[in-house]
């Protein structure tokens, strides 16, 4: 699943015109380092195109993302430690959302929404707690 919320407003967003590196520290602390190309975005159809979520599933990083990618629930949440005046802004519908994240910070963006213009390399967490334990729990 994936592709665009007809219940929310577009996110406005600036694709990367040149490549930059997205540094993804998943669960365990281990990092992961992806060179972004701007003629691959759209990897796939996992969020907005050039997502971090776009970008992780494309590149084998595991980031959780319940309802496809469609900003309709808060478990793609990833905390950008570096690089977040390169993100796209966050909208009301993603605040909404991100309000049922927990462990919110004031660098929490959902990873399906959060989309970098490329202009410096970004560094994002993703929290343990964000584990879907309905998933973890087989
Ligand atoms: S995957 Fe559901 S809001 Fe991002």
């Amino acid at each position: 699943m994936g592709g665009q919320n007809p219940y929310i407003k577009e996110a406005q967003t600036e694709l990367p015109a040149q490549r930059y590196t997205l540094t993804v520290i998943d669960e365990q602390k281990r990092e992961h380092r992806v060179e972004v190309d701007p003629a691959r975005i759209p990897y796939g159809d996992h969020g907005l195109p050039g997502s971090i979520l776009d970008i992780c599933m494309a590149h084998g990083i595991e980031l959780d993302h319940a309802c496809g990618g469609v900003c309709a629930c808060s478990t793609c949440h990833v905390v950008v430690r570096r690089g977040l005046e390169a993100c796209n802004e966050c909208t009301d519908d993603e605040a909404d959302q991100l309000d049922e994240a927990y462990g919110l910070t004031a660098q929490s963006r959902l990873g399906c929404q959060c989309v970098p213009n490329g202009r410096q390399d970004v560094v994002v967490e993703i929290p343990t707690w964000n584990r879907n334990l309905a998933r973890e729990a087989h």
